[in-house]
């Protein structure tokens, strides 16, 4: 049996390596999934083969919630897919709070034997990590997914961040004078959990919605260090290794993500980026141009070549099998189109890839925002799809804008430039976008789907009249 179980953990962590390593490519992606979820299901079975286990009934009973909260997760929207990872991250740091905190009482009411120096120090980390993600998550995940009663905007006050500090100093203080002696400060216990709590709260209020992409990859760095802290308290290998890989990847695809946006990690959690502030830039009077979808067809047919910038807005129109009708179109018209790929396009990392997967586009058409910069200028013609600040000029040239310095999609250095989105509404960094009033731009009004949908009726309505 122990041999089985050994083998169950080897096989899952090398699976879990694995998952990551194949995640790094969108070619790999699927099989990273399958391999991650393989490996899962090893860690689950090996553990069920552990001796020791007292009450099948009640495990019985806790598959059958995960498995009942966990389908209905798994079919939601992709655009609604940043919430519901913040969702399994709150999940994921109340089981390893929870167990901190039934590891505790059971090691106290067996005599405090158990509760040495190192193992109380490890359930006192799991548990204030284990309950920052609970909160911290499912304050995200309502940011996200515009709840009511907790606004997206920043929540600021003077003396924020020392008041935070000083809450989690305290947690840290109450838990360490546990460690001293678990027995005589034990009922400071419920202290550390409520501090801990309050400051995953206190955490996220003053980071933007546009920032809880970049919080939520920080909270599941939480709730891998958790689940090490957690690995170490049962003494389980496994945990300890898939946390530490769970950890780590989350911190590493959070400095990613600030990179991306060119922001410190400093600025995206104590930056308060997104704040609505009083000295707008004043009302705006240009007028942008606008074209129909059919004049734009024409160009597009005429031209040599297209690149397509997705964004945001593919997403929320689903566009992206309407788009694959256009780039069939061109192509069969001999037009090169490529894509062009922002690190941080749409809502979370590699969205573009996955929505143009979902399309059958071939990998080998998406191009990365660097490599397509430098043949911006040899464009025919931008089609921007719901794309807004990763194509917004100001970036490069306006230094007092929130997102300047982050690197951009050159669209405003194409020959000309088609930009479909509903209204001139701002995007997500709530600000306005140059590249609309540029004398090459012409805007396509309405919803991406439909929009793309018209121009594709032309483009196959000028395809039958030239072959009549
Ligand atoms: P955004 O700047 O958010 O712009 C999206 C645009 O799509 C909006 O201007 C909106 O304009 C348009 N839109 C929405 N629904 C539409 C529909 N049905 N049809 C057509 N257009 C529609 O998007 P982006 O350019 O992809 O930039 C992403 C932003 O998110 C960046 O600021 C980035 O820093 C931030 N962010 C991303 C990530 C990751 S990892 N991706 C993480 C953190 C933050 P209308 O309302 O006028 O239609």
């Amino acid at each position: 049996m122990t041999f089985l179980l050994e083998f169950a953990y080897l096989a899952a962590t090398a699976l879990f390596v694995l998952a990551l390593h194949w995640m790094n490519d969108p070619s790999t992606a699927r099989r990273g999934v399958i391999a991650g979820a393989g490996g899962m299901a090893l860690a689950i079975l090996g553990t069920l083969l552990s001796p020791g286990i007292m009450n099948w009934g009640l495990i019985a009973i806790a598959a059958v919630a995960g498995i009942a909260v966990g389908i209905p997760l798994s079919r939601v929207p992709l655009t609604a897919v940043p919430q519901r990872t913040a969702l399994s991250h709150a999940f994921g740091g109340a089981a390893a709070g929870l167990v901190g905190v039934a590891k505790f009482h059971l090691f106290l009411g067996d005599g405090g034997h158990g509760l040495t120096r190192f193992i109380t120090i490890a359930i006192i980390g799991e548990v204030i990590l284990g309950f920052v993600t609970v909160t911290g998550s499912l304050i995200a995940a309502a940011k996200l997914q515009e709840v009511k009663w907790v606004p997206q905007r920043p929540l600021t006050y003077p003396g924020q961040n020392v008041v935070n500090l000083m809450l989690l100093a305290i947690a840290v203080a109450c838990g360490m004078a546990i460690v001293v002696n678990p027995a005589g400060f034990g009922f400071l216990f419920p202290v550390v959990i409520v501090l801990a709590a309050l400051f995953g709260v206190l955490l996220v209020l003053p980071i933007g919605g546009a920032d809880m992409p970049t919080v939520i990859s920080l909270l599941n760095a939480y709730a891998g260090l958790a689940a090490v802290a957690m690995g170490f308290v049962l003494d389980n290998k496994l945990l300890i290794i898939a946390g530490a890989l769970d950890g780590a990847s989350g911190l590493i695809l959070s400095i990613i993500m600030s990179r991306a946006m060119n922001r410190s990690f400093g600025n995206v959690l104590f930056g308060a980026f997104g704040q609505v502030t009083t000295a707008a830039a004043g009302v705006e009077t240009r007028k942008a141009k606008t074209e129909t979808a059919e004049g734009a067809a024409q160009f597009m047919e005429i031209a040599e070549t297209v690149v397509i910038v997705p964004g945001y807005g593919m997403a929320v129109a689903q566009a992206q099998h309407r788009v694959r009708e256009l780039y069939d179109l061109l192509r069969k018209r001999g037009v090169t189109v490529k894509f062009a790929i922002h690190p941080v396009a749409g809502r979370m990392p590699g969205h573009m890839n996955v929505l143009l997967a979902e399309a059958d586009i071939p990998y080998e058409d998406l191009v990365e925002m660097d490599e397509i910069n430098a043949d911006m200028p040899r464009t025919d013609v931008v089609l921007v799809v719901g794309a807004n600040d990763v194509v917004n000029p100001a970036a490069r040239s306006n230094p007092a804008s929130p997102i300047y310095g982050m690197p951009i999609i050159d669209a405003d250095k194409a020959r000309m430039c088609f930009a479909i989105k509903r209204s001139m509404n701002p995007g997500f960094a709530g600000i306005e976008n140059e590249l609309y009033f540029a004398e090459t731009t012409f805007m396509l009004f309405g919803d991406a789907k439909a929009v793309i949908g018209e121009i594709v009726k032309s483009l196959q309505a000028s395809s039958a009249s030239s072959a009549d």
